[in-house]
């Protein structure tokens, strides 16, 4: 079991507030940690797969309703963690391969499963379309979209209004875009979509949540913004 869910629950983000809860769910699940933590919302996060996924689980510490983002793989842990934190939907950031594995078993276990409509077909199935610039509530919480086109046509982004926190999916990480090598990436469009979507919005202070690999803020990689286009990639 992991020791951090079962000890003392600092929050695994290097960049997270500290934590004085005592109250956390404890789900049992092996790898799964607190990541982040605050008076509105927590973020647990467990890494799958053969590419290290990061999944996380926002859940609304009033309410205990979570919402589950990017059911990539080893679905059985997933869906224990659905159940233990009361998920109420399943978010994908993009339907690249490494991000929906664990698809059909959410689904078959009544957990609905939202994609853009430029990623949609990249999936096996889905319930419902997510859209830019709508929000989507999860007990308390407020999550908006956010459209960021380039990694894939279908790339989306979650910020959670209240809390200093982006779900960048493979659009951002630390030290550069994600990919565009495969098919359907264009390469000026995620470097116009950081700058126009990301960048010019979002507080310097923002904690960015990638789909792989560890967190970064948007003050730490904006001024790199003009390095990552003059290099192409
Ligand atoms: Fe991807």
């Amino acid at each position: 079991m992991d020791t951090n869910e079962n000890s003392t629950q600092i929050p695994s983000s290097p960049l997270s507030p500290p934590c004085s809860h005592t109250d956390h769910p404890r789900t049992g699940v092996p790898g799964v940690s607190l990541h982040y933590c605050d008076t509105q919302a927590e973020i647990h996060r467990i890494v799958v797969g053969d590419l290290d996924n990061n999944v996380f689980f926002l859940r609304c510490r009033e309410t205990g309703e979570s919402a589950l983002i990017d059911a990539a793989n080893e679905h059985e842990k997933l869906l224990e963690l659905c159940k233990a934190l009361n998920v109420k939907t399943v978010l994908e950031t993009h339907g690249h391969w490494d991000h929906i594995q664990a698809i059909p078993a959410v689904r078959e276990a009544g957990y609905e499963v939202g994609v853009t409509s430029a990623d949609a077909k990249m999936l096996p199935s889905y319930d419902y379309l997510l859209e830019d610039e709508t929000v989507i509530e999860i007990g308390r919480l407020r999550l908006h979209t956010i459209l960021t086109p380039g990694h894939t046509p279908g790339s989306i982004c979650f910020r959670l209004e209240g809390s200093p926190i982006l779900f960048s999916g493979d659009t951002l990480f630390p030290g550069g875009p994600g990919t565009t090598e495969f098919e359907g990436g264009d390469f000026e469009q995620i470097i116009s979509s950081i700058d126009r979507r990301l960048f010019s919005h979002l507080p310097g202070d923002t904690l960015v949540l990638p789909g792989h690999g560890d967190d970064t803020t948007i003050g730490n990689e904006s001024p790199s913004l003009e390095e990552w286009a003059n290099r192409g990639w």
